[in-house]
């Protein structure tokens, strides 16, 4: 039987079609290559799709619907649309410390407004304000503040100060943002994966200019550097093993010749030859075509032909006991040592000038302003319709137990 490949995109021109091409050669006639045509989506028919890569449906919930029938009717979508439906970078750091790839100290802020249809009732388990103390000495300054679900660069600001943080939280809307520490690097890769076996390390610097970021020579050499592409290799395998993604890219910051996992949620990641270059953009189409013919010739019918993460996997169908991680505390582990030792290491100087930024932040609204609600009562946890009720109309909880500013 004759094996179709679909590739669905949106505004890329030169990925989609070289990739097309590329199909057809390799193909030999038996696996061919063509751009996804959509007439029609109804429910439970299969249109004869055995690969479709997906380039889009990240910008096209349409598209993303119309994957997840194809999925349920054995099409292989690359990527899994389900498992990329669910993702995001916070997760994706969490996941990441479970199998001990570093990645930089993260904390997860709720966004500065509230939800569409969502009151100050709805964040009933959301204590204001937040523990800025420990979250400031944790992370330290700089660092980076950017959405917990994105890409582009949208939205990603360095931030220097608490101040600097509200401020610009403020224009972050209804985005859940994670606050990052910033990774001083000596040096910067991105990689794509594909199929959780082809790896392809490209040497990056986020700061030079758009088209010429791909432009730039690795740091290390000799024995150094082949250690750490080894590693940055073996991470990567690792990442996209938990995660499933089939297409992905993984960035790494290296500080000290350790690299640390910034950004891996990139599934439909740039492939452009304008941006990424004549080399990296011939290894992506050969390895692309490569392996949307694998998945085509593993196609077995009615069958879930999608990929899924040993995380999924694992959690449907348990394989031996895991020894526990070390990345892994409990909140109450951390209390008793991180703060302390963060503190410390993170940010020496800092610490008074954070610590009484934070305490007397009255004006500057603390991020939790809007969406959080007065504190719960001592030991209840959601707080009940009298707390609520209690809870004026327009203030802000920061505001209500933020100690007075000392001018
Ligand atoms: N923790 C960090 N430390 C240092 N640089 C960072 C950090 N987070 C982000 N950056 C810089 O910002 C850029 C964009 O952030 P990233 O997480 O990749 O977001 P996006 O998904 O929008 O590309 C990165 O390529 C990197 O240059
Ligand atoms: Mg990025």
């Amino acid at each position: 039987m004759i094996k179709k490949v679909g590739i669905l995109f949106g505004m890329e021109d030169t990925f989609p079609w070289a990739f097309i091409d590329k199909v057809n050669e390799l193909g030999n006639g038996q696996v061919i290559a063509e751009p996804v045509l959509i007439d029609k989506v109804q429910q439970g028919i299969d249109y004869g799709y055995h690969v479709i890569i997906d380039r889009i449906s990240q910008e096209v919930p349409f598209y993303r619907s119309y994957l997840k029938n194809a999925a349920l009717m054995g099409t292989a979508v690359i990527n899994n649309p389900f498992w990329w439906s669910a993702d995001e970078k916070f997760f994706n750091n969490c996941l990441s410390l479970q199998v001990g790839v570093p990645v930089p100290k993260t904390i997860l802020l709720p966004s500065k407004e509230r939800p569409d249809d969502t009151t100050e009732k709805s964040f009933r388990n959301l204590k204001g304000p937040l523990d800025w103390d420990y979250i400031f000495n944790y992370i330290g300054f700089p660092a980076y503040m950017k959405p917990h679900s994105g890409g582009g660069w949208k939205s990603v600001y360095k931030v220097e100060s608490p101040e600097d943080l509200f401020a610009k939280h403020e224009e972050t809307g209804q985005l859940v943002m994670m606050l990052q520490e910033e990774i001083v690097f000596d040096d910067y890769y991105r990689v794509y994966c594909l199929g959780r076996k082809y790896v392809h390390i490209m040497p990056y610097e986020p700061r030079n200019e758009f088209h010429l970021r791909y432009v730039t020579e690795p740091k290390t050499t000799g024995a150094e550097h082949q250690k750490l592409m080894k590693t940055i290799h073996d991470y990567t395998i690792k990442l996209n093993e938990a995660l499933g993604y089939d297409f992905n890219t993984v960035e790494f910051a290296v500080r000290n010749g350790i690299p640390y996992a910034i950004d891996f949620c990139n599934p439909a990641p740039d492939a452009d030859i304008h941006s990424v270059g004549e080399g990296n953009f011939k290894w992506i189409v050969e390895h692309a075509a490569k392996f949307a013919i694998e998945k085509a010739n593993a196609y077995s019918e009615k069958q879930n032909n999608s990929s899924w993460g040993t995380f999924l996997r694992e959690a449907v169908a348990p394989t031996k006991a895991k020894a526990p991680k070390i990345s892994l505390k409990s909140a109450a582990q951390v209390k008793r040592t991180k703060v302390k030792k963060a503190a410390v290491k993170a940010t020496p100087k800092k610490k008074t000038t954070t610590k009484a930024t934070a305490k007397a932040a009255p004006k500057k609204a603390a991020p939790a302003r809007k969406t959080a609600v007065k504190p719960a009562p001592k030991k209840a946890a959601p707080a009940r319709k009298t707390t609520a009720k209690a809870a004026p109309k327009k203030a802000s909880p920061a505001r209500k137990t933020t100690p007075k500013k000392k001018k």
